[in-house]
């Protein structure tokens, strides 16, 4: 991950019909933060995870006892939040002073962080912020909504995916080397669909394909395969937008 205290915010980017952005969207376990890190790490870009700052959000709600819905309580609360992403090497993401970078990888968080995304504010307050970072960098941005809402003129969109058992699989695997032994595929795969589907058909951003993204399904891919593809696609498209990387 790239240091964003270390960029040039002074640089201003030329070219503006486009959105300096490489929008990648796609469902949970498509790989997508693996592989969009290692895309941003190849071609030298700042590699923003939004799904990691809903996920900050869900745990602020659990540890809060904040209820999940619209309500003046909830205003407040975000009003009054100390939100950092990417604030150095070791910490991805703090908020209030804590460092919640292995905190937002648990089971329970992911679930949250499903529900805590449909609230309207919790979107609003997130995609101010998204846009903030990214106005002075190129950066490759991974979420659900990035390419249909964030920025819409992204020089290159992706759709990644892969099918819902084998998104299970390699969660259940991630689950298991990082010590979590009670769980098991189906009750994951089980997870897997219900969150498909509560990120499909929430009513604000829901996660769908942009009409002019590039879908790219990952089911017979390595992850070197697949970063060597996004790669490929990142370059013509800054080619045919006459951006350089
Ligand atoms: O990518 P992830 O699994 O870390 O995302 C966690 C949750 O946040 C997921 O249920 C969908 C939601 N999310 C979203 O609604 N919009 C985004 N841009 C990114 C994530």
């Amino acid at each position: 991950m790239l240091d964003l205290r270390f960029h040039d915010a002074g640089s201003a980017l030329s070219h503006k019909q486009f959105d300096h952005v490489v929008a990648i969207d796609g469902p949970s376990g498509a790989g997508k933060s693996t592989m969009t890190s290692a895309l941003a790490n190849e071609l030298g870009l700042l590699y923003i995870d939004t799904g990691a700052m809903y996920r900050a959000l869900a745990y602020y709600f659990d540890k809060t006892n904040l209820a999940i819905e619209e309500s003046p309580e909830l205003l407040a609360n975000l009003k009054n939040l100390n939100f950092i992403y990417g604030k150095d090497e070791h910490c991805l993401i703090e908020l209030n002073g804590e460092d919640l970078t292995e905190k937002i990888r648990e089971n329970q968080i992911s679930i949250l962080a499903s529900k805590v995304s449909r609230l309207p504010s919790v979107r609003e307050y997130l995609l101010d912020y998204q846009r903030s970072l990214v106005a002075k960098n190129i950066c490759v941005v991974e979420g659900r909504d990035i390419g249909t809402v964030v920025f819409p003129n992204a020089f290159c969109k992706i759709f990644l995916t892969a099918s819902p058992e084998v998104r299970a699989k390699r969660r259940l695997e991630q689950l298991q080397k990082g010590g979590q032994d009670n769980v098991d595929l189906d009750g994951i795969l089980e997870e897997v669909i219900q969150r498909d589907k509560r990120d499909q058909e929430r009513e604000i951003s829901p996660l769908k394909k942009a009409t002019d993204a590039i879908e790219v399904n990952t089911d017979q891919m390595t992850s070197d395969q697949a970063i060597k593809k996004l790669a490929e696609l990142v370059s013509e498209a800054a080619k045919k937008a006459n951006i350089e990387l």
